[in-house]
């Protein structure tokens, strides 16, 4: 999809239909571009709200069709709500819904006016958050689809502005957006693709593709290299696929030479069926997302080298599928992992923390000044915090603010979970170091407790986004199915932290 800034007036812009947002309390009087586009078309906006079919509400459209009065075909009336309380969530949205209300029409092409009247927000903010909310909403994943598609995809939309500081300020957020709605939609592709054709070999080389970049450097640790080094717990789970296993690595030197990477580690998991402790048939359906983690890390570490952001970036990823076979580990084995520690493997379900444990173990290598790692890990999560909040635990509380404050300005919620060390006596084991499943209760807080004896002194946040990363319904801009859940996020921590660092540099 095109997206392309244009410096005029909305009110000379020739188009199929231009969105233009109202907020709820000046809808009577009209502001900004609306206000203009009223003037010249005699009255066309003013009409439909005076007749009570345009308020103003959040989320409502009016579509009016300008009979040659205006150049663009239609106007597409968007309600902002109140003015005081906009936020960047809502204009995601509610563009969100335009976007699609539009596609809906079968219209292909379309602009719309960043000038809504608002100074609650910057120029910039509302900006991104436009494009974001149209570039995710409109996303749908067809490479398995034979037959086209209807409506049809949405083929260029033009954002208006009609001064050139402002078309200059929308084209810096609008590249910006690109490329983070870019490394959104990679995770929802690589998320969505079956397990079938997404295996770990796969996912190697599409990080390697992202290696051809020049700015991000790619290398794949395979079984020979980790049987040497001795990640015995990522390969115990290995064993019972036929797939090989990768240890992916990203390597974004955009800092200091000598400054400390910030390194993240995503669970890429290609398929999880429980292994020889076999999921039932309803928990195993979507177990194709469960390298999500993994998929968010190569997106962001893809963007971040994109954006060109000031700091040093490693990106772990751990892949393997989980299965049952005569190959298979068994419930019982102990493991001994690349730290040295031993880990009796009580439940082969419990995969995640084992491939977790040795990247962990491998990511202080790099001696990171900070450690995220980010996993689809429990179900315990999703019954703790519901379908749409990230589960947060770790060892840092100023890490842990900074992610609270990134959340805020992207959307993606997320809520504390304690790192209850009292339940560690839940994955004590009679014959290894520790086991790697607790009771059913408190299972995201253990399945922590667990990661943290791999991370030693390192200042370290754990995301769960069992719940968040795959949706069963519509929400806002994510169509069902993979949310890419976690990118915005760690992009908008990264740029904030590097704003942060360099501002007490200098
Ligand atoms: N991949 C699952 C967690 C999961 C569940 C993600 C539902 C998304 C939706 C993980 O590997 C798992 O199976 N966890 C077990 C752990 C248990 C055996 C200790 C769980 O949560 O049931
Ligand atoms: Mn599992
Ligand atoms: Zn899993």
């Amino acid at each position: 999809m095109k997206i392309s800034i244009a410096k005029k007036t909305p009110e000379s812009c020739k188009t199929e239909a231009l969105i233009v947002g109202c907020h709820e309390d000046t809808v009577t009087s009209l502001e900004g571009a609306a206000r203009r586009l009223d003037k010249k078309g005699g009255g066309l906006l003013s009409r439909i709200i005076d007749i009570g079919d345009f308020t103003g509400k959040l989320n409502k459209t009016a579509l009016v069709y300008t009979e040659g009065k205006l150049p663009s075909k239609r106007i597409l009336m968007l309600g902002l709500g109140p003015k005081k309380e906009i936020t960047r969530e809502k204009i995601r949205v509610a563009f969100a819904g335009a976007a699609r209300t539009l596609r809906e029409s079968r219209i292909r092409s379309f602009s719309l006016s960043l000038d809504f009247g608002n100074d609650t927000l910057h120029l910039d903010e509302s900006t991104s958050a436009a494009v974001e909310g149209m570039l995710l909403g409109l996303y749908r994943f067809e490479t398995f689809k034979t037959a086209r598609t209807d409506p049809p995809d949405v083929s260029s939309i033009t954002l208006i502005a009609d001064d050139p500081s402002s078309a200059e300020m929308a084209r810096k957020s609008l590249h910006e957006a690109r490329i983070i709605c870019d490394a959104v939609t990679l995770t929802r592709d690589l998320v969505t693709t079956p397990a079938n054709e997404m295996t770990p070999s796969k996912l190697a080389d599409t990080a390697r593709q992202a290696g051809r970049s020049k700015t991000l450097s790619v290398n794949i640790i395979d079984a020979t290299a980790m049987k040497r080094i001795g990640m015995n717990a990522l390969l115990g789970v290995a064993c019972g696929s036929a797939q090989p296993p990768k240890l992916i690595v990203l390597n974004y030197q955009g800092g200091a030479s000598k400054s400390a990477p910030v390194v993240l580690v995503g669970k890429g998991v290609t398929f999880d069926s429980g292994g020889l402790d076999l999921k039932p048939t309803s928990g195993m359906e979507t177990m194709k997302d469960d390298m999500a983690g993994g998929a968010v890390v190569l997106s962001v570490l893809k963007a971040a080298a994109a954006l060109k952001l000031p700091l040093n970036l490693v990106g772990l990823v751990p892949s393997v599928e989980n299965m049952p076979g005569d190959r298979a580990y068994r419930p019982g084995d102990v493991l001994r992992s690349l730290s040295g520690q031993t880990i009796e493997v009580v439940n082969t379900d419990a995969e995640g923390r084992l491939i977790l444990a040795d990247a962990l173990t491998y990511a202080r290598r790099f001696k990171p000044a900070l450690l995220i790692d980010i996993a689809t890990l429990t179900g315990a999560c999703i019954v703790a915090l519901g379908d749409h909040l990230t589960g947060m635990l770790g060892n840092d509380d100023s890490i842990k603010d900074l992610l609270k404050n990134a959340s805020e300005t992207t959307g993606e919620a997320l809520w504390e979970l304690p790192l209850w060390e009292e339940y560690d006596d839940l994955i004590k084991s009679d014959v290894a170091d520790m086991k790697n499943a607790g009771a059913r209760s408190g299972g995201a807080i253990t399945a922590a407790l667990f990661l943290k004896k791999f991370v030693g002194e390192t200042p370290w946040v754990h995301l769960d986004i069992a719940g968040p990363s795959f949706l069963a319904k519509d929400k806002g801009y994510i169509p069902k199915g993979a949310s890419g859940v976690g990118v915005r996020l760690l992009l908008e921590f990264l740029k904030q932290r590097s704003q942060d660092a360099n501002g007490s540099h200098s």
